[in-house]
């Protein structure tokens, strides 16, 4: 894979079926044209990515999404009129846009319109050279299957430089904002249903729509593991008050780190992989200090969840999954 800053030299080599790393407000995604099977191929075989896991298709605006989709219900309008461009993915009836290449062979289609300005510039340069203003760009989470997603483009060369070609690219866009995977969110029964947490609560969703969110849904999400999200460290949920007590198993060797509000102290002989300020910021830390106890190769992480409101959520959402890992 080979760096760029150029989002209009992105748009050239997704229209010439390469895969490009593309920076998001949620998490860098590895990006091919939605309508080649060619190039979704290789999204699977880089990732490693099971051929049932369907992949989320982005495009520059509601308009364009909705030709990806058979039906759209009150429900997602108004989600979309409010969230997007945003960390918002809806699951929709998929119109005959959406292959069985991209959905895993559902009869849904999940589809997000993504607010980073420079992934918004290779949907907008994308259209003009493919002359399809709905063109998609199919980007799962930039990792090898089952790992920590990417949050900035050098994470995305760590994880996929070997396994992609000297056609493809990274897209430099700085570090992701939001820091976790999009809300995701099935709009294709009578009431909406979460089927990820993510910036955008479960609380907005209902605000928002005007419904409480329903618990019933024929959607399949695969992807949504107990496993996921896992670094090689083990990763252990523990109270502020358990977290001293936890760390005295690290006798005086630096094998465990710890990742807590700033306001919660460091115990001795241990590694402080994050000191957030506030929850956004500790969705925004996330990923990368999970990387970082890879790097500096620790055995273990005692992480202090935040509270789940807002985006806290989608937080212990992920750790519960990479806890899971062990
Ligand atoms: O923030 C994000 O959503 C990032 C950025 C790159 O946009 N993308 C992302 O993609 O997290 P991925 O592939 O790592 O996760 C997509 C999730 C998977 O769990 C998949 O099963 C689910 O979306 N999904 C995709 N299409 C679906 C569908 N038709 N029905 C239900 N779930 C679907
Ligand atoms: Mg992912």
């Amino acid at each position: 894979m080979r760096l760029t800053t150029s989002p209009r030299e992105a748009a050239l080599a997704l229209a010439a079926e390469h895969l490009v790393g593309l920076p998001t407000e949620t998490v860098y995604g590895l990006g091919g044209r939605a309508d080649s099977p060619l190039a979704v191929a290789r999204i699977y075989a880089a990732k490693g990515r099971p051929a049932d896991h369907p992949l989320i298709v982005h495009v520059a605006d509601a308009d364009a999404a909705w030709q990806w989709a058979s039906e759209v219900s009150p429900a997602a309008r108004a989600l979309a009129a409010t969230c997007w461009p945003g960390p918002l993915t809806i699951v929709l009836a998929r119109s005959s846009r959406a292959g069985d290449f991209i959905t895993g062979g559902q009869s849904t289609v999940a589809v997000r319109v993504p607010a980073h300005p420079v992934m918004r510039e290779v949907l907008a340069e994308l259209a003009v050279v493919t002359g399809d203003t709905a063109i998609g760009i199919a980007a799962p989470s930039a990792n090898r299957f089952g790992k920590v997603s990417p949050t900035t483009a050098s994470h995305v060369l760590d994880e996929l430089d070997d396994v992609t070609s000297d056609d493809d690219l990274v897209l430099d866009g700085g570090s992701s904002e939001v820091g976790v995977e999009s809300t995701i969110v099935d709009c294709t029964g009578d009431a909406p249903v979460l089927l990820r947490p993510g910036r955008i609560s479960a609380q907005q969703l209902e605000d928002i729509t005007g419904q409480a969110l329903g618990t019933r849904t024929h959607v399949r999400a695969p992807g949504m593991l107990a496993s996921h999200y896992a670094p090689a460290a083990r990763v252990r949920i523990v109270t502020a008050a358990e977290l001293a007590h936890a760390a005295t198993a690290s006798g005086n060797s630096l094998t465990m780190g710890v990742l807590a509000a700033a306001d919660i102290p460091t115990p001795p002989n241990t590694v402080r992989l994050a000191a957030p300020r506030d929850t956004d910021d500790y969705a925004r830390v996330l990923y990368q200090a999970l990387r970082e106890a890879d790097a500096l190769q620790l055995t273990t992480v005692l992480a202090v969840a935040p509270g789940e409101a807002g985006i806290g959520a989608a937080i212990i959402d992920r750790l519960n999954r990479a806890a899971s890992g062990a």
